[in-house]
């Protein structure tokens, strides 16, 4: 019921304000959950901006401050703010970590994500809220409410994988940058973004993950009718700590510069992996002409398919023949 959400976001807005507040304010807070932000040097402007906050290392310190609020437990379940063991044991979810609130495009927290703040590697890097109510994952795209009005302004979007790329690249006054947070783009999400431009840029992690994902993430992007393009990191950096290494303007000019379109990006990406195999070869060109054939505008398919001639060195004809292949396979 609407009523019920109410309640929820009513609640959700209570943690954010509740973990800000510890941040800003409590000694542990400050002296670690403030201290990492710095460290990775992050400005109080973003930290506001994006509403970051800390979790005491207690077991139950939000439990105990929304029940003395008068918020019932079933309530901070559905919220996704407690743990509640089978044996009747209650606990707060985010525990000494710092947080990163998950808003929806109107701006209301939907969701936390949590990061560890030591090196415990038995612990996951982050914690993130389970789906409930308010909360489909697939639907939600991780800074979409501070970077809306600048994706219609610039007329495209940067697609990072992670919560600090997003914070990062919007400090150094790239603003239109949003994330999958980590998990393969939806359908749902590629819908929203429909909303605000016709034009992403997908930035991704430069490690074999991260390659893995932004391949998988092209194909869906152009089956949306998005135009797509990328930019290649160094090995071993994403967004984030390229952004810390450059510095604000040379990280700006390497975004722009080294921004390509995504069919030479994937083009040059396979053709630096075959090298002089030509079963591979062979195989790259059928995987490229297939993202081609995900396009569903006949000229653009042209345009795209008279480049991969020329960065292949395949006549325009082999690659058309492969392309009425697929298309007929497909209907
Ligand atoms: N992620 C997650 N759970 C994990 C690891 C990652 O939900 N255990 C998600 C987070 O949204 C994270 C994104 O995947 O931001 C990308 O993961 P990764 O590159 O490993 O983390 P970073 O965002 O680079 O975080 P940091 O710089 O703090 O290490
Ligand atoms: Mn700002
Ligand atoms: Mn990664
Ligand atoms: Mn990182
Ligand atoms: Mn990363």
């Amino acid at each position: 019921a609407q009523n019920k959400r109410d309640s929820l976001y009513i609640l959700l807005n209570f943690a954010k304000e509740s973990f800000q507040e510890l941040l800003w304010e409590s000694e542990e807070g400050k002296s670690i959950g403030l201290s990492y932000f710095k460290e990775r040097g992050f400005t109080d402007e973003s930290i506001k901006d994006f509403e970051l906050g800390y979790t005491l290392s207690e077991w139950d310190h939000l439990l105990k401050a929304a029940t003395a609020k008068g918020y019932r437990q079933e309530l901070l379940e559905e919220a996704g703010l407690i743990v509640v063991k089978e044996e009747g044991k209650v606990y707060d979810r985010f525990r000494n970590r710092v947080i990163f609130p998950i808003h929806n495009v109107s701006g209301k927290v939907v969701a936390f994500g949590a990061r560890m703040l030591g090196k415990d590697k038995k612990q996951p890097k982050y914690i993130n809220s389970p789906e409930t109510e308010l909360y489909n994952k697939s639907r939600i795209l991780y800074g979409l409410f501070q970077a809306k009005q600048d994706i219609r302004k610039e007329d495209n979007v940067y697609l990072v994988e992670g919560y600090t790329d997003v914070i990062s690249m919007h400090q150094t006054g790239i603003k239109n940058v949003v994330s999958s947070s980590g998990t393969a783009l939806t359908e749902e999400q590629i819908k929203l973004l429909k909303r605000y431009t016709e034009n992403v840029t997908v930035i991704f992690d430069g490690d074999a993950a991260g390659i893995k994902a932004s391949i998988r993430g092209i194909d869906m992007l152009l089956e949306g009718g998005l135009n797509v393009r990328a930019v290649a990191l160094p090995e071993g950096e994403d967004p984030d700590s390229y952004a810390k290494q450059l510095g604000t303007s040379a990280f700006s000019h390497y975004i722009e510069s080294e921004s390509q379109d995504i069919i030479r990006f994937k083009t040059k990406l396979f053709l630096a992996d075959a090298k002089d195999d030509p079963v591979k070869k062979a195989g790259l060109i059928k995987d490229i002409v297939r993202s081609i054939t995900k396009i569903d505008d006949p000229v653009k398919r042209t345009v795209y398919l008279k480049e991969c001639s020329d960065l292949l060195g395949i006549s325009e004809a082999v690659l058309v023949a492969e392309q009425n292949k697929i298309l007929i396979q497909q209907n």
